[in-house]
């Protein structure tokens, strides 16, 4: 498609400033060639330890133990009485990312820009789940999404906002989704060693408060982005690519046993895997399939640059090239409508599945979320 349907799928109805009121998530507006998306390079890392406290450091970051082709993984085992579970009802928004960005703006003002200025030299920040959940809005028929915007010093941050959908999923959850929730950590514990020459231990406690992360710069046709995001475990291979070439994403799912729960699985679960690691650019992806009873009967890898391959023979099947160009339309969209350089000014973007993408402006509201901190020590 060209320029003018590209131009279509906003409302003709534009604002006082020129930007469009809406953006349709139809995916047929996005099929046109793949956008360039440069190669993500890891600018640095951040933990968070058992008590979800920051350090500007490698210290949570595991290494993968290649575990055999049927583990008999036990997922159950260890959820009553060797768990402790983050408290999913605190809303942390971007402040771990944050207090990585003030712990090291020394590493990312680009070359071009003068070392005096105080511009951080890219167009967005934000959490790599939240573009997981841009990639994926063409292909989403359940859950819509809030994503809030300021922009601050010429950089927008994007924060997400719970839908009320969200939180009544989360308050109403049954203790079966609260222990298949588990099951996820649990399969991580099972392959990951803390140490480059130790083993996994499964007779340990999960505690979903740690975590590690990556912070990637790279760049959606003209968006520079800087975004971090969770990352399970890297390779041992001293020799292997540097980060983040050498991470390693793992995943559950059912066991697949029939034609239909293969199609659903290339439908709907490799689309976000595929998104989730094609991000920040994690090249493989190790699959746990694990039967009802939460034992894990199959391992299999999947690169992710295969991922858009092997969905090829579904009918009617996403295609990444439709997530990247909906992406980036909806970051210019982003940057059309977010003018104002007002840490307390946010412009709340809500999409829901069927309809197109709106937003609000709200002044000074509980949707603010740059906090005062880091204002003050990004003025000074
Ligand atoms: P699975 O990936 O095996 O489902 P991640 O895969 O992103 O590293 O997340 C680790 C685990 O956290 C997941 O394991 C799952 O158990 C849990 N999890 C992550 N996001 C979730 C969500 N939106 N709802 C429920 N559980 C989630
Ligand atoms: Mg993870
Ligand atoms: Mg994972």
């Amino acid at each position: 498609a060209d320029y003018k349907t590209n131009k279509r799928h906003r409302s003709s109805d534009e604002g006082q400033h020129g930007a469009a009121e809406s953006l349709s998530a139809h995916r047929q507006l996005y099929e046109r060639h793949f956008p360039l998306y440069k190669q993500p390079v890891e600018v640095g890392c951040f933990s968070l330890d058992s008590r979800r406290s920051f350090f500007n450091d490698h210290r949570q970051l595991r290494y993968y133990v290649q575990p055999t082709k049927s583990p008999g993984f036990n997922l159950r085992d260890g959820y009553t009485s060797r768990f402790v579970k983050r408290d999913d009802s605190v809303k942390e928004k971007l402040d771990h990312v944050l207090k990585w960005i003030l712990a090291n703006r020394d590493k990312i003002q680009t070359r071009v820009q003068p070392p005096s200025s105080s511009a951080l030299g890219v167009d967005f920040v934000t959490w790599r789940g939240h573009l997981t959940k841009v990639l994926t809005t063409p292909y989403e028929t359940q859950e819509g999404w809030m994503l809030a915007a300021s922009r601050f010093r010429g950089t927008i941050y994007i924060s997400e906002v719970e839908t009320e959908a969200a939180r009544v999923n989360r308050e109403t959850r049954s203790e079966r989704q609260e222990e298949m929730m588990y099951w996820g950590y649990k399969f991580e514990q099972y392959i990951c060693a803390d140490d480059v020459d130790g083993t996994p231990d499964p007779g340990g406690v999960v505690n979903t408060n740690e975590a590690f992360c990556t912070v990637v710069q790279t760049r959606l046709a003209d968006h520079k982005l800087l975004f971090s995001g969770e990352v399970d475990c890297r390779v041992k291979d001293p020799d292997a690519p540097p980060a983040p070439g050498c991470y390693v994403e793992l995943k559950t799912s059912a066991e697949i046993c029939t034609p239909k729960q293969r199609s659903n699985f290339h439908r709907y679960k490799l689309l976000k895997w595929w998104a989730q690691s094609f991000l920040p650019g994690v090249p493989q992806i190790v699959a746990g399939f694990r039967d009802h009873d939460g034992i894990v009967v199959a391992v299999e890898a999947f690169p992710t640059s295969k991922i858009s391959q092997l969905i090829k023979n579904e009918y009617n099947c996403w295609k990444p090239t439709v997530c990247m160009n909906f992406c980036n339309d909806f970051l210019s969209f982003v940057k059309s409508v977010v003018k104002e350089d007002n840490p307390r000014l946010v412009y709340l973007f809500s999409w829901d599945p069927h309809r197109d993408v709106t937003y609000a402006v709200h002044r000074d509201s509980q949707y603010t979320f740059l906090p005062d901190w880091y204002i003050q020590d990004m003025s000074s």
